[in-house]
């Protein structure tokens, strides 16, 4: 079991079912955790007869993780663009594309605006801790604002695997147009979709959208009504043969052979991916900084 302690601690321990010393037939003992005992076992031990008493192992750890959030001193703090990606990674590989890619674009962006931009709005860069473990920062975040600091957040941009090495071009689809099954994000997530469609396109890239359910830190963000997008590079989906046929790579493979494991690395990026989508989140975050209407506003 995980829960959020203050805004922006994170505290994971396993405190579901007793620690130890579980007895036969005790419901609870089907849900310890780590202690590799299932309520079968115990019904199987139940009918053999006799009472026993079972010590269970069990592992508590608790870790705190961290965001850092750094803003403009410049532009409407009532109007925020904020601008998001992941700094943790998985215990089983180095993340480089998942999510180092996000990381450096954003990163590098946040570093070429500086602090004083001439910018109407502000822009609030997030890097988030434990998104791996299931949203955390971004929820304890979100979650932390009064709902007056919500409203001044105009917009949320995601950045979560730019550089996947058999790439999609994939925009998160705030329209619903290419998907089934959820319904369109906030009122104006369809317009940033479109900002980025359009600038992939004016760099030679027809991109497609891609599920936009929360499956990253604009989860929380969505769910709270603020309007959301951004470009992915995609994860453990097969790139259709039509897409290698506008974006190269390899078709009815995934977009990333690395996910999540020990070969997410350096060597393994795709920098040509990783150069477009890097140009695509400095338009976007140069756009929303000037107007939030937009490119064509
Ligand atoms: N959020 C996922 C991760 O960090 C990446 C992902 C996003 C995978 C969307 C699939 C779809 O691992
Ligand atoms: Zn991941
Ligand atoms: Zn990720
Ligand atoms: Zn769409």
């Amino acid at each position: 079991a995980s829960e959020r302690g203050a805004a922006g601690v994170i505290v994971v321990n396993n405190e579901d079912g007793p620690m130890n010393g579980g007895t036969l037939g005790d419901p609870d003992v089907g849900k310890v955790p780590t202690g590799g005992v299932s309520k079968a076992d115990g019904a199987a031990l139940e009918q053999a007869g006799g009472d026993v008493t079972l010590t269970l192992d069990t592992t508590t750890e608790s870790s705190t993780a961290r965001n850092v959030i750094a803003q403009t001193k410049t532009g409407s703090t009532e109007d925020v663009v904020m601008v998001g990606a992941h700094l943790d990674s998985v215990p089983d590989g180095p993340g480089i594309n998942d999510n180092g890619t996000g990381v450096a674009a954003t990163l590098e962006t946040a570093v070429q605006l500086g602090g004083s931009p001439d910018v109407d709005n502000a822009v609030r860069f997030a890097f988030w801790g434990a998104e791996e473990l299931g949203l955390l920062g971004s929820e304890a975040y979100v979650n932390s604002l009064s709902e007056d600091q919500r409203n001044d957040i105009a917009l949320y941009l995601n950045f979560d695997m730019l550089g996947s090495e058999n790439a999609g071009y994939l925009a998160y689809d705030g329209d619903n147009s290419d998907n089934v099954g959820e319904g369109p994000g906030p009122e104006g997530s369809a317009g940033i979709e479109r900002t980025f469609t359009e600038f992939l396109q004016n760099n030679g890239v027809a991109a497609d959208g891609t599920d936009f359910d929360g499956r990253s830190d604009y989860g929380p963000f969505i769910e709270h009504g603020i309007p959301s997008g951004g470009v992915f590079s995609g994860a453990d989906e097969t790139k259709t043969p039509e897409q290698s046929q506008k974006w190269g790579g390899t078709p009815d493979v995934v977009y990333d052979e690395n996910y999540h494991s020990a070969t997410d690395t350096l060597e393994n990026v795709n920098r040509a991916a990783l150069a477009k989508n890097a140009a695509a989140v400095a338009y976007a975050v140069g756009v929303y900084a000037e107007s939030l209407a937009g490119p064509n506003g």
